[in-house]
């Protein structure tokens, strides 16, 4: 699996757009791994704020990333809390009966987790014996080591641990969610697309839940779950990156940058976001490597870790493939200044030299209105205009490792050339007006 993350610095600049048609042009040039299942692409809107991608294609899964945070955040999520406050109070038990003595590891654990846990977000209300539970977190501040644990006992007692146990039971099964019901394969275009058309973020409970480690990780979880049924996962991420799901972010194969051409300031911030990316990125491989990373990152690196080994991690780190599309250009001749800025802006913070032959020029789209007018129709552009189609499956087939790209280290002449080549296929037909490009 392939997850490429188109990513830009702010909105409007063509990342969801790019991301859709790309997702075709992979679809169409990958070929069918056999005729029943040519489900290899999913295209996955990041945007909890404003998601668009199941709108713009008239395409809506059953259930929206707002429902799969509903689920999370009131059923997994608590379920999960409960279990672990579950351990905790089996632990304290053991130890009131003389079952373990105070030098006990793990009754040590469990107490600094009841002490510290963020029991701010669970529904006590909703479960039985809730309210006892709930009294056990309001005095848990008295509870400094093992001896004061005596201090609990009138409440533990109270506390009936088979019918806990049940509500456990009750819930085991159904509390996880069911990953196909977040999925759409569209039949017309082939390929899958997840995400939603309610903003999670719009919720306020949900605007402090996004916040908790423990649900981002589950969050984080039910995706790794999903992509995982992919050849190719293309990321729309929204301006600046996912805040909130940059660990998600930075264990991913490829990123390609969109670069706004269509005016001077369009072009600075894209220079400048590239930077920052750049900065982002190697910070976060430091700390892999020198197991530094911390919180959410942390837990969502262990667990990559766990499963590919940290080798295969930090190799995929290492090697992250770093991209650049030039959109809305109105003419060729704006992509040298362009180049040469970003060149300049990269040598004066010593960045130029690590990352000249790194960043390959993937592709280029032109300023175009069949862009505009088919987006507005809920429809692909991609297979709308021959000469447009020539430019995404250039960026698909970088994706797909083709070829050697040009990088920011060659020449402009060759870097032109490459991106000029797909005009006269696409066009051949249109040559007078493809000259003027
Ligand atoms: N190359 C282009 N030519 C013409 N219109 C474009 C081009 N790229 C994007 N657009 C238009 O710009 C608007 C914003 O694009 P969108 O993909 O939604 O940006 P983002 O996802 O970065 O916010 C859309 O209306 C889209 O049709
Ligand atoms: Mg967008």
């Amino acid at each position: 699996m392939a997850v490429v993350s188109i990513i830009g610095p702010k909105g409007g600049i063509g990342k969801t757009t790019l991301s859709i048609n790309t997702a075709a042009a992979l679809t169409r040039l990958l070929p069918p791994r056999d005729k029943k299942s040519d489900n290899r692409v999913c295209l996955f809107d990041l945007d909890l704020r404003l998601p668009t991608i199941s709108s713009l294609l008239d395409s809506h899964p059953n259930k929206s990333f707002y429902d799969l945070f509903e689920t999370l955040a009131n059923k997994t999520w608590q379920i999960d809390f409960l279990r672990n406050f579950y351990q905790i109070i089996s632990r304290f038990q053991w130890f009131l009966e003389g079952r373990i003595d105070a030098g006990d590891e793990n009754l040590a654990r469990c107490l600094a987790h009841f002490r510290n846990f963020n029991a701010e977000l669970f529904l006590f209300t909703e479960f039985p014996q809730g309210d006892l539970l709930h009294e056990l977190i309001l005095d848990r501040n008295r509870v400094l080591a093992p001896k004061d644990l005596t201090l609990l006992r009138p409440i533990l007692d109270r506390l009936d641990m088979d019918a806990f146990r049940q509500t456990l039971k009750r819930h085991e099964n159904n509390s996880w969610p069911i990953v196909e019901e977040f999925i759409k394969y569209i039949e017309e275009y082939h390929f899958s697309i997840l995400g939603g058309e309610i903003p999670i973020l719009g919720k306020k409970a949900h605007r402090k839940r996004i916040n908790e480690p423990e649900l981002l990780l589950l969050f984080l979880d039910v995706l790794g779950k999903v992509l995982k049924r992919y050849d190719y996962v293309i990321l729309d991420t929204p301006a600046g990156g996912v805040h909130h799901l940059s660990s998600l972010i930075n264990v991913i194969d490829q990123v390609i940058f969109v670069f706004d051409l269509s005016n001077n300031i369009a072009v600075n911030g894209s220079i400048d976001a590239l930077h920052s990316f750049i900065d982002y990125y190697e910070d976060f491989y430091q700390d892999f490597q020198d197991h530094k990373l911390t919180g959410l990152d942390k837990a969502h690196a262990q667990r990559l870790v766990a499963e590919r080994g940290e080798e295969a991690v930090l190799n995929s780190l290492k090697n992250k493939k770093l991209g650049i599309v030039f959109n809305r250009c109105q003419n060729t001749r704006e992509i040298p200044p362009s180049l040469k800025k970003l060149r300049e802006y990269l040598d004066t913070l010593d960045k130029l030299e690590t990352y000249k032959d790194r960043i390959q020029i993937v592709g280029m789209v032109p300023h175009h209105k069949v862009i505009n007018i088919t987006n507005n129709r809920g429809a692909l552009f991609y297979n709308k205009d021959q000469g447009l189609t020539g430019h995404v499956d250039q960026i698909a087939q970088s994706i797909l490792g083709a070829d050697a790209r040009p990088t920011l280290n060659s020449p402009d002449k060759d870097i032109l050339r490459f991106l000029k080549i797909q005009n006269w296929l696409g066009f051949s037909k249109k040559l007078g007006r493809i000259a003027s490009i």
